[in-house]
């Protein structure tokens, strides 16, 4: 029987890390009501590990003024890093920046606390991390988290619903002014190595050419798509690229420096093509960015009820003793997985995906 089962009174700690994405808050109240139900109470550990790593400052408890009325805020009301490694944490010392490992300082922090589990609400990189101090021996629910939807073993993450309806109703205000200009537009969308916001945007938002991480591009094919249009008096065009996009042979566009974690920073690949393409075809180009506005502001409808049922099945998971496990979408059930399996390799698009098929079989390009 659980600790929980037999009636004891569980203190948990809830942690938003990465990238924000819209729905974090509506897990954390999800997560804070569901436990409040069982009695128990609720930390919130700000900006990812840090709370853990200096709790004086950084951790507090979660009331219910607290929650009241986040459901439908982006953003995470705990704040998130996408720095703080506590095995590699960055730290100031006379000859310059160093790193050190302070995992061992984070378990300490949690046993001394008297916390009980650890809800963490993460993408790919914080949940590695917690199936690292998993293996230290922090009790830890994984709750999915990313824009980017490139996490193995849920069927969506919640926050990518939002940025594709963002990136779609950019990619719809690009048409008329590409269209009244007789230009090309092409729009950058996130995702890092995965291409899912550009396909499901791109599709969904009447790109004529999708530029994917996974399928390297040729320039000259991205051209003659131009140029066909052209032909049939079509006179403008929209290229959709996601950061990760690649020319075939060539390398992915970054920007200069990485984050404190040695992140890469990508961006810049539509610069590039807005470049490339009038010199090309003399076709008049502009490029943009479209960037964290797909990650700020409300979550959908879809992002704010999967993160809710997330954030509630995770308590109920703690309540049944099972750790080291993330919690997934596996259509039309909520499941859990073990960490590893989360964590293993990155979910990018299948080339075969249907989406894919169907956007091809519309003449839709992949610049291959
Ligand atoms: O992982 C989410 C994401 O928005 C990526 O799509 C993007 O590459 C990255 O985070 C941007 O990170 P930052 O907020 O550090 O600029």
């Amino acid at each position: 029987m659980t600790r929980a089962a037999k009636g004891r009174k569980l203190k948990i700690a809830l942690s938003t890390g990465g990238g924000d994405a819209p729905g974090l808050n509506a897990v954390i109240r999800a997560a804070t009501k569901t436990a409040w139900h069982l009695g128990w109470e609720v930390w919130g550990i700000q900006e990812g590990f840090e709370g853990l790593i200096d709790p004086r400052r950084k951790l507090v408890r979660i009331d219910p003024r607290d929650i009241s009325g986040i459901l439908n805020q982006g953003g995470t009301i705990l704040g998130t890093a996408n720095r703080g490694n506590p095995f590699k944490y960055q730290v100031q010392t006379a000859k310059g920046p160093k790193e050190v490992d302070l995992s061992a300082v984070v378990v300490r922090n949690f046993k001394k606390l008297g916390f009980d589990a650890l809800i963490a609400i993460g993408g790919e990189g914080t949940l590695g991390l917690c199936y690292q101090l998993a293996k230290k021996g922090i009790p830890i629910v994984g709750v999915p988290k990313t824009i980017d939807n490139d996490l193995q073993g849920t069927d969506v993450t919640f926050g990518f619903d939002t940025a594709v309806s963002v990136a779609t109703e950019a990619i719809d205000r690009l048409h008329s002014t590409a269209q009244s200009h007789r230009r090309v537009m092409v729009v950058e969308l996130m995702g890092r190595y995965a291409g899912w916001i550009a396909l499901n945007a791109g599709v969904s938002g009447g790109a004529d050419v999708i530029l994917l991480p996974e399928i390297p591009f040729d320039i000259e094919a991205v051209c003659d798509k131009i140029r066909d249009r052209e032909r049939r008096q079509k006179h403008f065009s929209i290229v959709v690229a996601a950061e990760g996009a690649l020319p075939r042979g060539g390398a992915r566009v970054l920007m200069e420096g990485a984050t404190t974690d040695h992140v890469e920073r990508l961006g810049g690949i539509a610069e590039w093509l807005g470049r490339e393409i009038p010199k090309r075809t003399g076709k008049e180009t502009r490029s943009l960015v479209l960037g964290h506005l797909q990650r700020g502001g409300q979550p959908t409808t879809f992002d704010r009820l999967l993160a809710t049922r997330l954030g509630s099945a995770a308590v109920r998971l703690v309540a049944e003793g099972k750790f080291n496990r993330m919690v997934a979408l596996r259509t039309p059930r909520i499941v859990s997985i073990p960490l590893t399996q989360a964590i293993k390799r990155l979910k990018t698009v299948p080339l075969d995906h249907d989406t894919i098929t169907s956007a091809r079989a519309m003449g839709i390009s992949f610049g291959d």
